[in-house]
């Protein structure tokens, strides 16, 4: 018998303590209707698949890319309207909120977030060795006024929010930046898919920084990019947190051409706007709870029965959702696809409930 020695020699206690970050079922087989991770149903701009090719040379692969993504920074800058020294680029808008975490919170320090939201903050909170702590939304997801949890070191905000989808408004917002009393991360990635978002807050609001992810809006999943956008001077500290080359140059290619083609995605975003507004309709009719959603899914709760036979019985019929329970609010939270994929979702729906 071996003796009881730790497998795990040296790894810091909070680390063996913590349970990580459990994302989304990744199941890509051609068969399953894919609807748990918000991934948007559209491929990217053929402008991506040609920037793509063209990084493909054996000179750009040998060098290192560009550390600032400055291309990026100087696109995005144009098409955004905010200056590129305003723009900080990442491996995904994981990295981003990973090196704000970082740059921001302290060891003991304390991150706060509203629940149910965004289950990665309290693992970041975790990892640097701070405390976490949770303000719940009111029952119509709005912020408790007065906000009770000012002057945390780091507070999230997702706006859109998810699981639930749901948005402030930009009064709102406002009134949330001068009511929070410390460094405000607004995680906007799912704005694209909204009808206001807070991208001019870093410019009114110093202690603001907008978060942003390719992932959803810009079809860009795989390719792992996201942005933060904040004032300069905070830009200029983050710089020195993040990898030196945290971004490759086929994910700089593909970026910078997805954000240049905003009339290419700005269709993608009416399609799946409108089959999200159809596919809401439609699911009240089966008698889920009415749910607003500003985002390309929508959080999906029942009075009548459990969420999760369906989501096991959807399942079992190759159709993936994400089933979450947050302490008294579990639902599904649907991703929006493209319409025949919804059709399919909705028919297995009408059948599951019916038998
Ligand atoms: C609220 C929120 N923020 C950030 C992310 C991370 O996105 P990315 O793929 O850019 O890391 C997600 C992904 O699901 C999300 O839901």
């Amino acid at each position: 018998m071996r003796a009881s020695v730790s497998a795990t020699p040296g790894i810091r206690p909070d680390i063996l303590a913590m349970r990580g970050y459990v994302p989304g079922e990744q199941l890509n087989s051609p068969d399953i209707v894919k609807l748990n991770t918000n991934e948007n149903p559209y491929p990217p701009s053929p402008r991506v698949f040609e920037a793509v090719r063209a990084a493909l040379t054996g000179d750009k692969l040998r060098k290192y890319p560009q550390p600032l993504g400055d291309d990026f920074r100087r696109a995005a800058g144009r098409v955004l309207g905010v200056d590129p020294d305003a723009i900080l680029v990442g491996n995904g808008s994981d990295d981003i909120l990973t090196i704000l975490t970082r740059a921001f919170v302290p060891a003991g320090g304390l991150v706060v977030s509203p629940t149910p939201s965004y289950i990665l903050y309290r693992e970041l909170a975790a990892l640097q060795g701070a405390r976490f702590e949770t303000v719940r939304f009111t029952d119509d997801w709005r912020l408790p006024r007065p906000w009770p949890a000012r002057g945390a070191h780091l507070t999230f905000l997702p706006n859109p929010n998810s699981p639930s989808g749901t948005a402030l408004t930009r009064d709102e917002l406002t009134a949330f930046a001068e009511a929070v009393g410390g460094p405000l991360v607004l995680d906007e990635a799912y704005a694209d898919f909204a009808a206001e978002n807070g991208l001019d807050l870093p410019a009114r609001f110093p202690n603001v920084v907008v978060t942003r992810t390719m992932s959803k809006g810009y079809a860009l999943a795989g390719i792992r990019f996201g942005f933060a956008v904040a004032d300069p001077a905070i830009i200029r500290e983050l710089v020195k947190v993040k990898d030196s080359y945290n971004c490759d140059v086929l994910s700089l290619a593909a970026a910078t051409a997805a954000i240049e083609d905003q009339e290419y995605y700005r269709g993608v975003w009416a399609k799946v706007i409108a089959t999200r507004e159809r596919m809401r309709a439609e699911l009240v009719e089966l008698g889920f709870e009415w749910t607003f959603s500003d985002a390309n899914f929508l959080w999906c709760q029942r009075e009548d029965r459990p969420v999760k036979p369906l989501y096991e019985a959807l399942k079992a019929r190759n159709i993936l959702v994400r089933y979450m329970d947050y302490s008294g609010y579990d639902g599904v939270r649907i991703s929006v696809g493209t319409d025949a994929e919804i059709d399919r979702l909705l028919t297995d729906l009408r059948s599951i409930l019916a038998g």
